[in-house]
This record gives C-alpha cells, sequence and structure tokens, in this order.
C-alpha cells in the first residue's frame, strides 16, 4: 500500500450548490464477495479475505481523499460463527493482523477507531487488541472508522432492550422514559451518526442483519464488483449517485 500523505479530516465532503445534496458524511459498507473473488480464481477463500484487508485500506483512504467523516465495515458478523472454524480463525488473524500492523499508522492519521460487536466469546487477546485501537486513537478527531466485528443489527438491539429492562427493574428508569434517543443510546453503535449510505459489494442486494436500527433511513446501493476489487472509483461513484438521490425521511422533499 502507498504511504498515505494525508490526515484524515472530516468535513471537506463536497457542499451543495449544484443543486445537488451534500455529503455523505457517513459511509458503510458490507464488504461482500471475498470468497467468490478467491473461487474465480482458483484460491483459498482465505486469500479472498486477506485481499479484502488490502481493499479495506484502500476504502480508508479514499474516504480521506473524499472527506467523509465516518466510515463503518462490517468485518465479521453474529451469524458468521456458522462458517468453518478454519475461516472463522482467519477473519479472527485479519483483524488481529490489521490492529497489530496499522494502528499507529492510521492513529497518526487522526483516525478514531471503534469496533462496535458483541464481545462475549471473543478470545482475550482479541478483546485486548479492541481496546488498545479504541483507547489510543478514542481522542482522534479526523475520519471514525467504525470496524464492526462480532456484529448484528439483531443481537445488538437485543442487548439494547436488556440494558432498559434492567435500568427499569432497578428503578433507574420507567417504561414511559424509553424513547429512540434513549435506546439508541444502549446500542454498540451509540455515538455514531446514521449512516447516510449504505453499500454492499457482490451484487447480493441483501442487508444480512447490518445497522438494523441505524441505518434506517440510509440510501442503499448494491455493487457489482466483489470487495477485494474495490477501488477509490467506486467510492467515489457511489457518492456521486448519493448526491442526486432526494432522501425524504417520510416527508414530501423540498
Ligand atoms: C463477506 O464475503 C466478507 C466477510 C464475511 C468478511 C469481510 C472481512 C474482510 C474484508 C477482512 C477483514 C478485515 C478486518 C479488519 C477484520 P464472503 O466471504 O461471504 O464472500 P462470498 O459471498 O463470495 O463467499
Amino acid at each position: 500500500m502507498s504511504q498515505t500523505p494525508f490526515p484524515i479530516q472530516p468535513g471537506a465532503a463536497p457542499k451543495t450548490g449544484d443543486g445537488l445534496r451534500a455529503g455523505p458524511d457517513h459511509v458503510a459498507i458490507i464488504m461482500d464477495g471475498n470468497g467468490r473473488w478467491a473461487q474465480a480464481r482458483g484460491l483459498p477463500r482465505a486469500m479472498g479475505h486477506r485481499e479484502g484487508v488490502e481493499a479495506l485500506r484502500r476504502a480508508v483512504e479514499a474516504c480521506g481523499d473524499l472527506g467523509l467523516g465516518e466510515l463503518t465495515v462490517f468485518s465479521f458478523s453474529t451469524e458468521n460463527w456458522k462458517r468453518p472454524p478454519q475461516e472463522v480463525e482467519t477473519l479472527f488473524d485479519l483483524l488481529r493482523m490489521f490492529v497489530r500492523s496499522d494502528l499507529q499508522r492510521l492513529h497518526r492519521q487522526n483516525v478514531r477507531i471503534r469496533i462496535p460487536g458483541e464481545r462475549e466469546g471473543l478470545a482475550g487477546d482479541i478483546l485486548e487488541l479492541i481496546e488498545e485501537a479504541v483507547d489510543l486513537t478514542a481522542g482522534n478527531s479526523g475520519l471514525t472508522l467504525n470496524i464492526a466485528f462480532n456484529y448484528g443489527g439483531r443481537a445488538e438491539l437485543v442487548d439494547g432492550a436488556r440494558k432498559l429492562a434492567l435500568a427499569v427493574r432497578e428503578g433507574r428508569i420507567r417504561p414511559e422514559d424509553i424513547d429512540e434517543a434513549m435506546l439508541g443510546s444502549t446500542l454498540w453503535t451509540a455515538g455514531s451518526r446514521a449512516p447516510d449510505l449504505i453499500l454492499r459489494t457482490s451484487g447480493e442486494l441483501r442487508l444480512s442483519n447490518f445497522l438494523l436500527w441505524s441505518g434506517a433511513y440510509a440510501e442503499l446501493m448494491f455493487l457489482e464488483v466483489n470487495w477485494p476489487d474495490f477501488e477509490h472509483r467506486h467510492l467515489a461513484q457511489a457518492i456521486e449517485a448519493y448526491r442526486r438521490r432526494d432522501r425524504r425521511f417520510g416527508g414530501v422533499g423540498a
């Protein structure tokens, strides 16, 4: 990977004035198609995931170039445990390697890393790496990179519901106090802005349990490219298409 010269700063996203909408500020990506990319080349699936990490590095760089404030990527789902143990281990190893090899550089680039997801069931060394990455970069003010790991939208909502039920049982809140803001504040993705745009690569047309709550009004785009082939131009084109979208949030628009 080429050395990136930028500190990755948010807020430089294109502004309106040309009749197009501003932003997006927060893009979320379902990085799909690693297995097919590898199979098409007669390679083991693990090679597809390895190349997927390279594509992730390119995507982070592209977010900096294109002035995004936040990038969320789906790197391991609560349902991915159903995969063969060897593949699960590969994905865990890739998280380990990514944090060990990229953390200091991302920190120097002012990137804030967050790793939303279920902590239970994760190995001790992974938990330590997650804590190290999150703590080291917590004060950074550039791009926020959310690596959703052991993440599932339904599990996130169940976890939030349990926290609220406990708070009611302990008398800290009343059931009628619960509103969208309060439920949102219990989620693993709390503190993130709602994604403006959710991209999925590989041509599959599903959300697969990704950002069910915060993605309620996200614009969706499905790209035909497999994740390991994802490049700067794919993100740039998606942003261009986003800026032509009419977002009404249930209203009637301008
Ligand atoms: C889906 O492709 C992709 C995943 C389940 C994992 C995505 C992970 C990475 C891109 C690398 C991990 C990065 C870090 C930092 C941990 P698939 O395997 O389901 O592809 P297929 O549908 O073609 O089989």
